[in-house]
């Protein structure tokens, strides 16, 4: 848990969630945290033990700790974007949710809806900048227009993403996104209802879990709508017919199967009045505090949390 993004406080109330109910029948878990270089674990008299970088174990008095797999609970760098992946897999220590490439992939929001477009889903029209690139403010108004989205490409919680008018807008856009991330993306704005569903790998399997809708009291779901309670309404299962709830799912598991992914992620998507539903973006380690999506698709689905995660930590060793 931890990490270092935007994303912090929500990963450990994320991974606080999940300890509380790991089944201790079956597993010793440990909360290790991680901020910058220091990677730790506190015991329960807050004394205070530094992992041992070179085979992720700890050393607590006599008694050394090595771990058979890691949950990683990290939104954002390095938990989401294949950093850990790679560390761990040097180590040959297994871990939950998707490997190195998948995460890197789907981390990056434009090369991941470059692919996902590639295999055949409905994807907004968008462009890429490095930061060093002379910005082509005609092509960008051309092919997306206004109002369109200025976001950095690997970000997560609406963190420097900025929905923008007119050219004055797009310019400082453009400067904010610039902040979080050496390469950024403008889209064309989807007008229609915002919806996420989960999926998930259990038993070799993989499910989609519900479609829930996402209903903001601001404009677009920002960091504000998504953290501050009373700014949003979730509701699973969506209010829409049979046939585009069948179609959400089945996009979902075809995407998950064809991006390669593992564990659980989020897939969220603007369903247009038509009955498009435009994939928006991934999220390969999904919120999972109490009050997150994931974890009330699985009460949703009367699923058990303890042998969801159970699951979920089984799937690791495959
Ligand atoms: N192309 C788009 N059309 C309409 N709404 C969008 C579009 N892109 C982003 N949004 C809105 O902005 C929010 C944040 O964008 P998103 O790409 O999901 O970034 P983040 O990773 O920060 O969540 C979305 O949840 C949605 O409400
Ligand atoms: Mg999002």
């Amino acid at each position: 848990m931890g990490g270092d993004s935007g994303e912090y406080e929500i990963s450990l109330k994320t991974a606080a969630n999940i300890f509380e109910v790991v089944d201790r029948t079956k597993y010793v878990p440990y909360l290790i945290h991680l901020k910058g270089n220091s990677w730790s674990y506190t015991d329960s008299e807050n004394v205070v033990y530094q992992i041992d970088k070179n085979d992720f174990s700890l050393q607590i008095s006599d008694k050394k700790v090595a771990f058979d797999t890691v949950f990683i609970a990290i939104h954002g760098n390095p938990g989401e974007n294949g950093h850990l992946q790679g560390y761990f897999d040097m180590l040959k220590i297994p871990y939950t949710g998707c490997d190195l490439f998948t995460s890197a992939l789907t981390f990056n929001k434009f090369f991941c809806n470059m692919a996902v477009k590639q295999f055949g889903f409905p994807v907004s029209s968008s462009l890429h900048f490095y930061h060093d690139e002379k910005m082509d403010y005609e092509k960008i108004e051309e092919m997306c227009g206004y109002p369109c989205f200025v976001k950095p490409c690997n970000s997560g919680s609406s963190v420097g993403v900025t929905k923008v008018r007119d050219r004055q807008e797009l310019v400082n856009a453009l400067v904010l996104a610039f902040e979080f991330d050496d390469q950024v993306m403008v889209e064309k704005f989807i007008p229609g209802r915002e919806m996420t569903c989960g999926v998930v790998k259990l038993d070799g399997q993989v499910k989609a879990m519900a479609v829930t809708e996402i209903l903001s009291k601001k404009e677009y779901y920002d960091y504000e709508a998504k953290y501050t309670p009373g700014f949003l309404e979730l509701v699973t299962p969506a209010e829409i017919d049979f046939l585009l709830e069948s179609q959400i799912l089945s996009y979902s598991e075809k995407i998950f199967t064809r991006l390669g992914c593992r564990g659980v992620v989020r897939i969220d998507y603007i369903v247009t009045a038509e009955g498009v539903p435009y994939f928006l973006e991934i999220n390969t380690i999904p919120g999972q505090t109490a009050m997150s999506i994931i974890p009330r698709q699985v009460r949703y689905r009367g699923w058990d949390i303890k042998d969801f995660y159970s699951s979920l930590i089984e799937e690791s060793f495959y």
